[in-house]
């Protein structure tokens, strides 16, 4: 589809001050000129959001960093060079020309260079970054769809209406100005962040006491309905049926190979193969969209093996399933 119109119609909303959803390959972003505060002012009303929650901001050219940061390490220049455009967020020391709404008043700014076409022809049309978060209300799934934008935000948002992304999670944010080590979770893996710097990053236990990233400890990606996450060497067959029993309206997250095996009462959403993790990962988001217009009163998920992508498969279930009163 052509998307050039829509780009053009949402260049002028954010040149005037206001705020647009558009696509990434990671989720859709709800964006704002990054240096107008009133304009990023509407993104934390409309999505609720906590202020002392920190944005990232999303360029689309390396012409638009050095403005925007104090000073680039060679870490970083490695960083840039390897995985940009794409899913990575990167901590750098913030320039004065950001505002304090942007970064939560911490003296470091997240900034990404995202690969999708539309979401770089938004940034280079308007001309300056775009501080942009996941296109939710707080708390709740992201969107990887402009559907998503629509069933949570209505009218109220204009949303370029570009693919599906093509990821499916949040980018992975990392820091390597202190403990060089992984904020959140994401396609990027740790494996290759160490080969690229050539250093092992910190994510032992004991670095658990520094601060992580500061949106990571509000709760997240909650649908509607509690879901019960099934450890690995569960049978989650067998525990499907006994929630059933106990009178639940049971969704199940499952992959394929499960999801071929669901009793016909329960309510089932296919990831696809356990064995492809991008399947896996891009699926995730609709599932929980799809559970919030189903009428499940409870949702079982599958465990899928933590390695590579498996380990942001594996934060996002277990944050959406943190609210399970079961
Ligand atoms: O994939 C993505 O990154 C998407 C798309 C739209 O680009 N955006 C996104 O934004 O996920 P958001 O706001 O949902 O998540 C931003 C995360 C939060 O966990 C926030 O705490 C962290 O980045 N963050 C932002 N600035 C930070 C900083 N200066 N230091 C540490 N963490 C920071
Ligand atoms: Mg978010």
């Amino acid at each position: 589809m052509d998307n050039s119109s829509q780009i053009i119609e949402a260049s002028h909303i954010l040149q005037s001050g206001g705020v647009v959803a558009f696509p990434t390959e990671t989720v859709y972003g709800l964006g704002a000129n990054v240096f107008n505060t009133e304009a990023l002012k509407h993104i934390f009303h409309i999505k609720k959001r906590p202020v002392d929650n920190p944005l990232i901001v999303h360029i689309a050219s390396l012409d638009m960093l050095p403005a925007l940061v104090t000073h680039i390490s060679p870490y970083n220049q490695k960083l840039i060079d390897h995985f940009w455009p794409g899913p990575l967020g990167i901590v750098f020391p913030k320039s004065n020309l950001i505002p304090d709404i942007v970064t939560a008043h911490l003296d470091t700014v997240v900034i990404r260079f995202p690969s999708n076409r539309i979401a770089q022809e938004l940034i280079n049309t308007c001309g300056f970054p775009i501080a942009a978060p996941s296109v939710n209300p707080s708390g709740k799934p992201s969107s990887t769809h402009h559907d998503h934008v629509k069933d949570y935000f209505g009218d109220h948002v204009f949303v370029i209406e570009g693919d599906a992304s093509s990821i499916g999670i949040e980018s992975t944010v990392i820091t390597t100005l202190d403990n060089p080590r992984i904020l959140r979770q994401g396609a990027v893996t740790q494996a290759e962040l160490e080969q690229v710097l050539g250093i092992p990053l910190d994510n032992t236990s004991e670095t658990l006491h520094l601060p992580q990233s500061p949106g990571m400890k509000y709760p997240h990606y909650a649908p509607n309905a509690p879901i019960h996450l099934v450890a690995i060497q569960d049978d989650i067959l067998d525990i499907i049926t006994t929630y059933t029993k106990q009178g639940y309206t049971v969704g199940a997250l499952v992959s394929s190979e499960i999801y071929h095996h669901l009793p016909d009462s329960v309510i089932g959403f296919d990831l696809g193969s356990r064995d492809n993790y991008q399947t896996l990962s891009a699926r995730l988001y609709n599932g929980l969209h799809f559970f919030d217009s189903s009428p499940v009163t409870l949702i079982i998920a599958e465990s899928f093996q933590p390695i590579g992508m498996g380990v942001a498969l594996m934060d996002r279930l277990s944050r959406a399933a943190s609210n399970t009163p079961i």
